[in-house]
């Protein structure tokens, strides 16, 4: 099924021209129907409905059904009558153009991609240099993928050498960050997931080869924006140095997972790095990393980070030479990272759509 797309009633082409554009601007298609008539097919279903006035008293004659989210595009500020035409064709709201545009603009995008279905954003952070939280970030992914779960992942380490190579995905077309970092306000959730590479099943968000830059807070927020709209899930690798881009990531976060080897040094490096963290984080836990070399128990670095455990992960045999192969983790869906990830997510996320 194509998805509903917002209909248009007019055969006024100056008026048409402008809602095209609008629309265009909004990056969203819509279904035109020059009369009340040819409207009352599409009426009912679609998301919403624009009405221009030459159009309106037809709609009000043919009797089509109340419903929510009409607009009535008035062109006289001064006629009394389009309060009139309103009231019979049922409209909710009776705008103008040209200063109704950014507010069109915003009803077509929430028409196709309502914000309240909003996906969920995790964050992964190191506690310490080579912890494990690129791994976690990309296992959480693919696990979520493989649930079933629309998933985006984004690198938002600009030292991180890029997620893609994770998933031997460096060749991939497609946009990466040097390409997005102009973005500013509302990005379309599905052009944007339309425009990522996928790499298993899920849309990744990654650097290129190229120099390093960082990631303007504007264009980190429309990302996570966009991502949460079109996606169920949102994961974000993070550096470990805190700054205003990752703040932005750690504060839509619904968890932060702080990744920690079990080892002294690891912990107390951790510490500094979690009292960073903590101010911006509604929910920051603890993934403990084996192996231990002294038994450092994970429930230890827990307390003495005075933070929740999340889980415990013991090493994984050859993961090394996985990664390097570009053979992403937990890929298979067996090991100590898969089992981590699927309780996490079944404890954090929604259940499924669709599973029993
Ligand atoms: N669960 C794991 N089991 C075994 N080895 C792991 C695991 N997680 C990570 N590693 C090893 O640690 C290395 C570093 O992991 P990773 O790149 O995920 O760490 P990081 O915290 O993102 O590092 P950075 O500080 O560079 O961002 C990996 O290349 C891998 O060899
Ligand atoms: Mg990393």
């Amino acid at each position: 099924m194509p998805p509903a797309r917002p209909l248009v009633v007019t055969s006024d082409a100056d008026l048409l021209e402008d809602l095209l554009r609008i629309a265009a601007t909004a990056a969203v298609e819509v279904e035109v129907a020059p009369d009340a008539g040819a409207a009352r097919r599409s009426w009912a279903g679609a998301p919403a409905v624009v009405v221009g006035p030459d159009a309106a008293l037809g709609c009000g004659r043919l009797r089509l059904p109340r419903r929510p989210g009409v607009v009535l595009l008035g062109d006289d500020l001064d006629d009394a009558g389009i309060w009139q035409l309103a009231v019979e064709v049922g409209a909710e709201h009776v705008v103008f153009l040209p200063d109704a545009q950014a507010w069109l603009m915003e009803l077509l995008a929430e028409a196709v991609e309502p914000s309240s279905t909003s996906g969920r954003v995790l964050a992964v952070v190191g506690g310490r240099g080579g912890a494990g939280a690129t791994t976690l970030a990309a296992a959480l992914a693919v696990t979520a993928a493989r649930q079933g779960r629309r998933t985006m992942l984004v690198d938002g380490d600009p030292l991180g050498g890029g997620i893609d190579l994770v998933f031997g995905g460096e060749g991939d077309h497609g946009l990466r960050w040097p390409e997005l970092g102009a973005t500013r306000g509302r990005l379309p959730g599905a052009t944007l997931t339309g425009a990522l590479p996928r790499m298993n099943e899920l849309s990744v968000l990654s650097w290129d080869r190229g120099q390093a830059m960082s990631v303007p807070v504007e264009a980190m927020e429309s990302v996570l924006d966009a991502g949460r709209r079109s996606s169920d899930v949102v994961v974000v690798d993070l550096p470990r140095q805190t700054d205003a881009c990752s703040r932005t990531a750690l504060q839509v976060a619904s968890l932060v997972l702080l990744v920690v080897p079990a080892e002294v040094r690891a912990a107390a490096a951790a510490s500094r790095v979690a009292a960073q963290l903590a101010p911006a984080c509604a929910d920051l836990r603890l993934v403990v990393r084996g192996p231990a070399p002294s038994g450092l128990g994970a429930d230890e670095v827990a307390e003495a980070l005075g933070l929740p455990l999340a889980g415990y992960v013991r090493g994984e045999p050859g993961l090394d030479l996985a990664l390097d192969r570009g053979e992403p983790p937990a890929g298979r869906g067996r090991g100590p990272l898969s089992v981590l990830c699927e309780r996490v997510l079944d404890e954090v996320l929604p259940p499924v759509r669709g599973a029993a």
